[in-house]
């Protein structure tokens, strides 16, 4: 949601910055838009230059085509809009009045309606109707008046990182575009633009990611950080700055994560992080292991296919080095909270959204059963706002793809006020989350692409399984049922290849729910979250109007919608729901219901309440949504895919929702 790009170095900036653009185009975005400095030229009296276009990044691209771009310091930036429609005016950057100072902004200024007011006051002419205009024009209104400045605190100790030679001396002072005297690029309380920034975040309430540049300071780009991810790519000489690392991810590995209350100051060569109080900060760099391949279609028509057939690779990859066969249990480092404290454990509590919520129902079922730890499943989005019953003896698991959900950030930030234990089941390593958690486990998945998220949901149901395991051989479960359940794991990723080599199949069978309007996904049991998720993924991405249902639930007012134009896709796995789940079948096709049955290998009994079947193997039954999440993802896929859908950018969709 919202994409964030800024370099700056020795290369022309351009390339890196629409590629950057194009890297993030997996988190959804309305249109876009880049300012360039040239140094050269700027150094004479300020070029900025600006293009934004609505639409895809190729309608910017045209329109770059107009003029040269030297410079080697730019911002760029991809909008979903929040506040104002989808126009050029509103996509970013923004200028200020006085034409020197460009912003880049992810977030929501919530007090900017009375900013606005304010600074009409003082003759500012606004040229959006976004919240984020009022940024630029704030920190313009700071730069050319500067509040007096607490001296910088611990100046050229820690906090700042010179890896090569130090910053070069600033350019000699310009007045441009009518604003005050040009300011030292200098850290600390003597870099003014750095001040003004910091004087205007004062007043702002909201969430922000935020990047900043000055037509008179072409040797810096100063970054913020409020509930808004930012990531400052290091190489020699150079600086990629982004809401995460995927744009980067050609040029270096090592990252520097901003924290939320951080203000960056980033030159060329130095890096220099400080507080709104301009207290210094000490920041490591992380290496990132995800190469660029991995971000790339593969030879994929989309991401999102790409992603499917990943899965049991990276299955194996959540799965490796975490089972200790010999004791039937899981290994989980990282977990800040001992076998004892465990074992006392009253309550579990899973909060996420969307894929992560369906992932986290079938953790529930992992958790009741395996541990016998009651255990609820919420919407991070309620969570928060429900004074939820959390204490010492609650376990929480916030699961999050992106680790950059608004909603779940805000309800792990309560579930800790509130003094539960809190871990993270994750898949993008630094992110917020899991920075804030500090607890937990990566999922692996490698970096997700597409909006639907695929190969991110069997990973967690993975980690979620495992943590079960982990906790249930605590209490209940015995070696040899612990045993079982990690070899039938380990046994999943042949499984998931022998449903994957049916796609062709799938996409046959796919063919014949194409025109049909609505579609219910029904399952029982485990697999009652498996159709929410299967109906999840088909609206998505097709468009189609379906709706997941229990079994069960039918009968209790959803079969008055049954027809001959409404099919039913059921799963319908040996277990212990089959009869059951046939029965619901059964009365849905007395209805007139065509069926597509999700089937066990084998089961011809299935085939009499099918009209279209497609056959899984066989596992055990905690295990059976790893598998059977699999065709409904397939089918989602290629239902759109023949619809002609932008499957990997649904529209009104974003990757990362980093907005409440
Ligand atoms: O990054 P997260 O896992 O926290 O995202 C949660 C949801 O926004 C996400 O799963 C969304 O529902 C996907 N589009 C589902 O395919």
């Amino acid at each position: 949601m919202c994409g964030i790009v800024g370099y700056i170095g020795n290369k022309q900036a351009l390339p890196i910055l629409v590629q950057g653009l194009r890297d993030l185009e997996y988190r959804g975005y309305d249109s876009s838009g880049l300012v360039i400095l040239d140094p050269e030229q700027s150094r004479g009296g300020g070029i900025m230059q600006r293009v934004r276009a609505v639409g895809k990044i190729d309608n910017l691209v045209a329109k770059l085509k107009d003029a040269k771009y030297p410079g080697t310091l730019g911002i760029a930036h991809t909008r979903w809009a929040t506040h104002g429609g989808v126009t050029e005016e509103n996509a970013h950057p923004h200028i200020a009045q006085d034409g020197g100072i460009a912003i880049v902004h992810n977030g929501i200024i919530e007090n900017y309606r009375e900013l606005k007011e304010k600074l009409k006051k003082d003759g500012v002419k606004f040229t959006s109707d976004t919240d984020s205009e009022v940024l630029a024009h704030l920190i313009a209104h700071y730069y050319s008046t500067p509040p007096s400045i607490p001296p910088p605190q611990g100046e050229g100790k820690a906090g700042i990182r010179s890896h090569s030679s130090p910053l070069p001396g600033s350019p000699k002072s310009v007045t441009a575009f009518g604003v005050g005297l040009r300011g030292e690029d200098k850290g600390g309380g003597e870099n003014q633009l750095a001040n003004a920034v910091k004087s205007a975040l004062k007043e702002v309430r909201g969430t922000y990611g935020l990047l900043v540049v000055h037509a008179d300071h072409p040797d810096q780009i100063i970054a913020a950080r409020l509930g808004s991810p930012l990531v400052i790519g290091v190489a020699a000489g150079e600086h990629y700055i982004a809401s995460d690392v995927t744009p980067m991810l050609a040029y270096t590995k090592q990252v520097t994560f901003l924290d939320d209350g951080e203000v960056a100051e980033i030159s060329r060569d130095n890096l220099r992080i400080s507080n709104l109080k301009d207290e210094l900060i000490t920041k490591p760099t992380t290496q990132i292991d995800w190469d660029q391949a991995k971000a790339q279609k593969g030879g994929y028509e989309h991401f999102m296919l790409k992603e499917i057939m990943e899965q049991p690779t990276v299955f194996e990859d959540a799965i490796r080095g975490r089972i200790n066969m010999e004791e039937g249990t899981a290994v989980l480092g990282g977990l800040n909270i001992s076998e004892d404290q465990m074992r006392d454990l009253k309550r579990i509590v899973i909060i996420s959204g969307g894929t992560a919520y369906y992932a986290g129902l079938v953790g529930k079922y992992a958790f009741e059963r395996l541990a016998q730890i009651p255990c609820e499943v919420d919407f991070s989005s309620e969570f928060r706002y429900r004074d939820p019953i959390c204490d010492k003896k609650t376990l929480v698991y916030a699961v999050s793809q992106s680790g950059e959900t608004a909603d779940t950030i805000m309800a792990v930030r309560e579930a800790k006020r509130k003094g539960a234990h809190v871990r993270g089941i994750i898949n993008v390593v630094g992110s917020t989350i899991a920075r804030e958690i500090g607890a937990g486990s990566y999922i692996h998945a490698g970096p997700e692409m597409a909006v639907a998220s695929t190969k991110a949901y069997t990973n967690m149901v993975a980690l979620l399984l495992l943590n079960a395991i982990q906790l249930g051989r605590l209490k209940h479960v015995t070696q040899a049922t612990g045993k079982r359940m990690l070899e039938s794991l380990l046994a999943v990723p042949a499984k998931m290849n022998e449903i994957l080599a049916q796609a062709e199949e799938i996409k046959k069978i796919a063919k014949k729910y194409t025109h049909y309007k609505n579609l219910f996904f029904l399952g029982r049991g485990v697999n009652y979250p498996v159709a929410l998720e299967g109906s999840l993924k088909l609206k998505e991405i097709s468009y189609i109007h379906s709706e997941g249902y229990a079994g069960g639930e039918m009968k209790h007012g959803p079969l008055a919608l049954v027809s001959d134009d409404f099919p039913v896709v059921a799963i319908l796995t040996r277990n212990q729901l089959y009869e059951k789940m046939k029965s619901n079948i059964m009365e849905a096709r007395a209805r007139g219901a065509k069926t597509l049955i999700i089937a066990t290998e084998g089961d011809q009994e299935a085939s009499e309440v099918a009209d279209d079947i497609i056959f899984v193997p066989k596992t055990m039954e905690l295990l059976e949504p790893l598998l059977n999440t699999i065709p409904l993802q397939l089918l989602a896929y290629y239902i759109a895919v023949e619809l002609g859908r932008d499957v990997d950018r649904p529209r009104n969709l974003a990757k990362s929702v980093t907005v409440e």
